[in-house]
């Protein structure tokens, strides 16, 4: 189908991310406060009504599908959505069906996912090294994640690993991170900390501009830009050295709003428009108000009307650009 989702700035959206759940079995300090409190499950959209508005965008254009979370693996029945939603992947509406995690039920899953055609997964791994990434996850334990890529590989699945650029937590390390996954063959992304959600920690403190890491990696490394894209706000380069492709997010050092082909839906069934920005539209409320298909429409295409034109992100500001946590809308 073409894309019959466009904007007030004429991006089509064609990327749909869905948070299945906002819990986490992990508590990364940058992501969530100690003391998050998690959703109460009527709150929680059921898997079928996720499927349902899920099909709905697949049927306005959307051709990309990522599952995200809180940590999409620890959603009961996360499998039997995936199934129901690989329906598309067969009938050829749908590209990818992807999720994002971090990776502690991987190696249960990954079999499963691979058999439900998914080809390609994003891990999040900040570092390597136990006693950081414990005290980064808040108890997390690193070799359980790296037994998960691996398994993920082994299914046939392609891994591209994501990690947060933290000045003093792994910038000194990322050399070595990037190492180690283009050794695996896995694509290596790094992202800039973006102001989603009170924390405990500062993330003026911890900010490192993208910028500058590629300044420092380019003073041994040969990196070239690539022109692969994947639908996702990352800009590659191939390292020489390595052979594998290193990916740039930078929303704070280099907006790419203006390129947006995504939207949000978090597990209440709340549609964000812009990661960084309060837009919402409530969705649940319509589907549960017993809504027909062309009323579940005419709600997407009024909220895809008003998305706007991009992020407002600033790291050196008291306050975060939105109050909510990434693990509610799902990165
Ligand atoms: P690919 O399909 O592999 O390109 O993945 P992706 O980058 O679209 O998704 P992923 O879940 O791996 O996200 C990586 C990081 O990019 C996360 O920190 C997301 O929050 C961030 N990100 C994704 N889309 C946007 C966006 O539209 N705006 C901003 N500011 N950040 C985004
Ligand atoms: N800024 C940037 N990235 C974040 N993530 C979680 N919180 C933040 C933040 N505040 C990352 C996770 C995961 C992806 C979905 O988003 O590490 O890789
Ligand atoms: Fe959980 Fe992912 Fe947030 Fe870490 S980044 S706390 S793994 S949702």
């Amino acid at each position: 189908t073409a894309p019959r989702l466009i904007d007030g700035f004429g991006r089509a959206v064609t990327y749909l991310r869905v948070s299945v759940t906002d819990r986490c079995d992990l508590r990364c300090v940058y992501c969530m406060s100690e003391h998050m409190t998690f959703l109460p499950k009527a709150q929680v959209l059921t898997l079928e009504e996720m499927d349902r508005v899920a099909t709905t965008f697949i049927g306005l254009g959307v051709r990309k599908l990522r599952l995200t979370g809180g940590e999409p693996l620890v959603r009961k029945g996360f499998m039997e959505l995936v199934a129901g939603l690989s329906r598309h992947l067969r009938s050829g509406a749908l590209d990818e069906l992807t999720l994002t995690t971090n990776g502690t039920q991987l190696a249960k899953y990954a079999e499963d996912l691979a058999r439900h055609g998914v080809r390609r997964i994003n891990v999040s791994l900040d570092t390597l090294k136990p006693d950081l990434f414990r005290r980064l996850t808040r108890g997390g334990d690193v070799a359980q994640v790296i037994g998960g890529i691996d398994a993920a590989l082994a299914a046939g699945i392609a891994v591209k690993i994501n990690a947060v650029a933290l000045k003093h937590d792994n910038a000194a390390e990322l050399p070595d991170l990037i190492s180690w996954a283009h050794q695996r063959g896995c694509d290596m992304t790094l992202i800039e900390t973006m102001p989603l959600g009170e924390i405990d920690e500062d993330r003026t403190d911890q900010y490192l501009s993208l910028k500058d890491v590629r300044r420092d990696l380019a003073s041994f490394w040969t990196l070239e830009d690539l022109a692969y894209a994947t639908g996702g706000p990352a800009r590659y380069t191939r390292i020489a050295e390595t052979g594998g492709r290193l990916g740039f997010i930078t929303p704070l050092s280099h907006n790419f709003c203006e390129s947006c082909n995504r939207v949000r839906l978090t597990c209440t069934g709340t549609l964000h428009t812009c990661l960084g920005r309060d837009d919402a539209s409530d969705l649940r409320a319509v589907i549960r108000a017993g809504a027909t298909e062309a009323e579940l429409q005419q709600a997407i295409f009024a909220a895809i009307g008003s998305k706007p034109e991009g992020h407002d992100f600033q790291i050196a500001r008291a306050r975060p650009a939105v109050a909510r946590h990434m693990s509610t809308t799902g990165g």
